[in-house]
C-alpha cells in the first residue's frame, strides 16, 4: 500500500498503526481546516460545533468552494454513507451528528447511501441479505439523529440502482484499472465488484446540479481523490469534503473503531450494563500502574481512550471537559473515575438515542429515494 512505510496505513476497508494526522494530509493530499476558512464556516453556520473547536473535523478538500455556492445563492447539497457490515457503532455517528448540524444550519439537502453491494464483495461469508438486513439497521440509526425528512434521501445501492447506474456508468468509464489499483491495491483476486464499486460511491456527488459537500472518516477519502479526478472530464463539479479523525478501539490507541470487532466498539444498540462491562474492561487507561503513582503523576489524557472519547463524541460541554482533563491529569480523577464518567455519559447519550432508533421504524419509509421522475437530474 502507498505510505505504509510510515508506520500506519489508513484505507476504506482498514487502519493500521496509530495514524499521524499531519503526515496524512500530506500523503492523501488534503488540506488542514483551520485558520480563516474555518472561521467562514463558523460565521456562515452561524455557531460553533465542539467537533470543529476539537479539530475532530480536521482536514478538507475544496470546502471553500461550497461555501461560496453556499453565499452566492446556489447552495451545496449534502452526501455521505455507510458500508452495512454490521451495526452502528459511536465511530459511525460522528460523520452523521457533524452532517446534521450542517443541515440544520445551511438547510441542505442531504442523500444517505447504504452500500450493500460493497459489503457483499469485501465481507467474506456476507450475504447480500445479510448487508441489507445491517443496512435496515444503520438506516435506523441515522434516521435517529434527526434528519430532516422533506430533505434527507436514503438511497440502497441494490435497490435504487435505476438512479444510480446512469452516474456511475459515467464515472466508470474514465477510470481504469491503474487508477483504481493505486488508491486501492486491489490485487489479482480482488472482486471485480470491488474494482467497479468506487464508481457506484461518486455517483451520488452528481444527484443535484450544484456542489456536494460530504462530511466524512478520512478513511474514505481515497474514493472521492478518483471522483474529483474524474468530474472535471465528465463536465461535472468536484465533491468537496470535511474529514473526521478516526474514532480509535477500546483497546486504543491507534487503528480504528471497528463494525469487524464487537467486543472493541461501543455499539449503538449496546445496553447500559454491555456499556459499562465493556469499557471498565477493555477502554485502554493513559493513568498510572497504582493509584499512588497516579496521585502523584497524573495520567496521560492523549492516549487515554475514555477521556478521548468524552472529548470526542459524548461531553460536548468544553468546561466540563476541561475539568475532566485537569483532574485526570493532575492525578485527582482516577481511571476508574474516569471510566464512571464514560459511562454515565454513553448509557444516557444511548437512552435518548434507542429510543428515537425505535421510534425511526415507523419513519423510515419517508426518508427513502423515490425513483423515477422528480429527483433525476436534469442535463
Ligand atoms: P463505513 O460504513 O466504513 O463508515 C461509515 C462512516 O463512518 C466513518 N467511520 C468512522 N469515523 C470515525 N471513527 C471511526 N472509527 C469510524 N469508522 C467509520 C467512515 O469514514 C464513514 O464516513 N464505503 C463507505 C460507505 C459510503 C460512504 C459514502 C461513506 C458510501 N458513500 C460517502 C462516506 C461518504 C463505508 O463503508 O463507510
Amino acid at each position: 500500500m502507498p505510505g505504509a512505510e510510515d508506520g500506519f496505513e489508513v484505507t476504506p476497508w482498514g487502519v493500521r498503526g496509530s495514524i499521524d494526522y499531519d503526515r496524512l494530509t500530506e500523503r492523501f493530499g488534503t488540506e488542514r481546516l483551520g485558520g480563516e476558512l474555518l472561521g467562514r464556516l463558523r460565521r456562515l453556520a452561524g455557531e460553533d460545533h465542539f467537533m470543529l473547536r476539537r479539530g475532530i473535523f480536521f482536514s478538507h478538500r475544496d470546502l471553500g468552494r461550497a461555501l461560496d455556492a453556499h453565499e452566492d445563492g446556489r447552495g451545496f447539497f449534502l452526501y455521505t454513507g455507510r458500508g452495512p457490515s454490521g451495526g452502528t457503532h459511536i465511530g459511525h455517528l460522528v460523520p452523521w451528528v457533524f452532517a446534521k448540524w450542517l443541515q440544520d444550519r445551511f438547510g441542505a439537502t442531504m442523500y444517505f447511501q447504504l452500500t450493500d453491494d460493497e459489503k457483499f464483495y469485501s465481507k467474506k461469508g456476507m450475504t447480500l441479505e445479510e448487508a441489507r438486513g445491517h443496512a435496515y439497521e444503520n438506516a435506523l440509526d441515522f434516521v435517529a439523529l434527526g434528519f430532516d425528512p422533506g430533505k434527507t434521501r436514503i438511497i440502497l445501492d441494490t435497490e435504487h440502482i435505476r438512479t444510480l447506474y446512469p452516474l456511475a456508468a459515467k464515472v466508470a468509464a474514465k477510470i481504469n484499472y491503474s487508477n483504481t489499483k493505486a488508491a486501492f491495491g486491489f490485487t489479482g483476486e480482488t472482486s471485480i465488484g470491488m474494482i467497479f464499486y468506487t464508481a457506484l460511491q461518486s455517483a451520488p456527488c452528481f444527484l443535484e446540479d450544484r456542489p456536494v459537500l460530504i462530511p466524512l472518516g478520512v478513511d474514505q477519502d481515497p474514493h472521492f481523490r478518483l471522483t474529483r479526478d474524474v468530474a472535471p472530464k465528465l463536465g461535472l463539479e468536484k465533491p468537496a469534503l470535511i474529514h473526521n479523525v478516526m474514532i480509535p478501539g477500546l483497546r486504543g490507541p491507534g487503528g480504528k473503531m471497528s463494525a469487524s470487532d464487537a467486543s472493541d466498539a461501543l455499539y449503538t444498540t449496546d445496553d447500559p450494563d454491555t456499556v459499562k462491562k465493556k469499557i471498565n474492561r477493555r477502554a485502554f487507561s493513559g493513568g498510572q500502574a497504582d493509584v499512588e503513582a497516579h496521585r502523584r503523576l497524573g495520567g496521560d489524557t492523549d492516549v487515554d481512550v475514555s477521556y478521548q472519547y468524552l472529548r470526542m463524541f459524548f461531553e460536548p460541554d468544553d468546561a466540563k471537559l476541561a475539568r475532566i482533563r485537569d483532574g485526570y491529569r493532575s492525578g485527582s480523577v482516577t481511571t476508574g473515575e474516569l471510566k464512571a464518567v464514560l459511562i454515565g455519559a454513553a448509557n444516557r447519550f444511548l437512552e435518548g438515542h434507542q429510543k428515537r432508533r425505535e421510534e425511526a421504524r415507523g419513519m423510515l419509509g419517508r426518508f427513502v429515494l423515490e425513483e423515477g421522475g422528480a429527483r433525476w437530474p436534469e442535463r
